[in-house]
């Protein structure tokens, strides 16, 4: 049977801001750092960290696809759980949150993609999630023994595939395709997907051409706000709008953040302090950032911005620091529900005792400043 996906998929839902969790699904979660408490990648630990999320009603569970770490002391996120893989898990063992796989479109082909993400549907009667990601890492390319496409052309392989996949999602009859990148003849795929007209789509494009890609193909952009104003957030995220309104289209706009909670904001402040400073990987974050920086990624990155930038990825894998009291805290994400975004990825240092804090003492506040009230 196929479901509206409006009706199915929590992303679709109306709650004023939506909630998920990020990279659970690989070594030290979103920190690069020595501290004690980081999420420890065991099927029971990022299962744990699934049913908090899942306790408080959460829209999303996202992964990361890494296919190996970054080095340093910690190697964060070398040791991880495949996405596909770990989305059937997780899409069993749960029954309300939207479920994500994170594709590598040079590591799958279509056919398989699209049959995966047909089977984690099913499994999941409807709540998945298929996240688009073109990559930026070439050692990872380099270990399949692949070619890294160029930035400009990644998107266009991307498109293709994308199309591939829908075809074999949306229509009965079998297709032959001859492309630029692929060739399929007879293309076939049943059963189809439990989501109509076939199952939500994300992508975090965020240069101009990745930027067009989302808001054209896309249901959910992610994008990572720079700390700056609410007037600057809002325009921010109605660039996105404005762009998909250009293609005739709606989107939703999530962002991540990272949550350094305390009794006091000192508090909050030192601890930061210690687990960035004092403990952080800033070798792994420099080989990260050589990569990430890389000629073929045109990120122009400016040499002054570089350690910022690390900074950014030890603290919370550039997540927006959300650091001070459970009151500022809930004050912070009112600020970014304002600012028009749709939803919000929380992120923890140690991710699962933060998530424990989360569910007992901030989001019952959450909930009463009616962040999760029907919009
Ligand atoms: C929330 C979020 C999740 C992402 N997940 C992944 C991922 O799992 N694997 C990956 O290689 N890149 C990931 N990326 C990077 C994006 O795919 C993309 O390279 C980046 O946003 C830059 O966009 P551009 O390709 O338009 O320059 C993610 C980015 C964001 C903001």
């Amino acid at each position: 049977m196929r479901i509206d996906r409006r009706q199915s998929n929590p992303a679709f839902g109306t709650r004023k801001l939506k909630l998920g969790t990020f990279q659970t699904n690989l070594d030290s979660g979103c920190v690069m750092s020595d501290l004690d408490g980081r999420l420890e990648i065991t099927w029971p630990n990022t299962v744990a960290l699934a049913k908090l999320a899942e306790e408080m009603a959460f829209e999303a569970i996202v992964p990361v696809a890494r296919w190996r770490g970054f080095g340093g002391a910690t190697n964060p996120q070398g040791p991880g759980f495949e996405c596909y893989t770990w989305a059937a898990g997780i899409g069993a063992l749960t029954t309300t949150p939207g479920v994500v796989s994170t594709s590598h479109i040079w590591a799958s082909h279509p056919i398989i993609a699209a049959k995966q993400s047909a089977v984690i549907d099913h499994i999941t009667n409807g709540r998945y999630i298929l996240n688009i990601v073109t990559g930026w890492n070439q050692p990872e390319t380099d270990m399949f023994a692949r070619r890294m496409l160029g930035h400009e052309e990644r998107y266009a392989c991307a498109e293709e595939w994308l199309s591939i996949v829908r075809r074999l999602w949306t229509e009965d009859e079998e297709f032959d395709h001859e492309g630029t990148y692929y060739k399929i003849a007879k293309g076939y795929l049943q059963p189809k997907p439990i989501q109509a007209p076939y199952p939500a789509i994300m992508n975090a494009g965020a240069s101009e051409r990745g930027r067009h890609f989302a808001v054209k193909y896309c249901d959910l952009i992610f994008t990572v706000i720079r700390t700056g104003t609410i007037e600057e957030v809002r325009a921010h995220v109605q660039a996105y709008h404005a762009l998909a309104r250009d293609y005739g289209r709606e989107v939703r706009v999530w962002t991540s953040v990272n949550i350094v909670q305390g009794e006091t904001e000192q508090d909050a402040r030192d601890f930061y302090d210690y687990y960035v400073r004092q403990k952080g990987d800033w070798a792994a974050a420099q080989n990260m950032m050589e990569v990430f920086a890389a000629d073929v990624n045109q990120r122009n990155v400016p040499r002054e911005r570089i350690k910022a930038m690390q900074e950014a990825f030890i603290q919370g894998w550039g997540g927006v620091p959300l650091v001070g009291t459970k009151e500022q805290i809930v004050d912070r994400l009112q600020t970014l529900s304002d600012a028009g975004l749709d939803g919000v990825l929380v992120a923890f240092p140690r991710y699962e005792a933060g998530m424990r804090e989360f569910r007992d003492v901030t989001y019952p506040l959450v909930c009463q400043a009616g962040l999760r009230d029907e919009a």
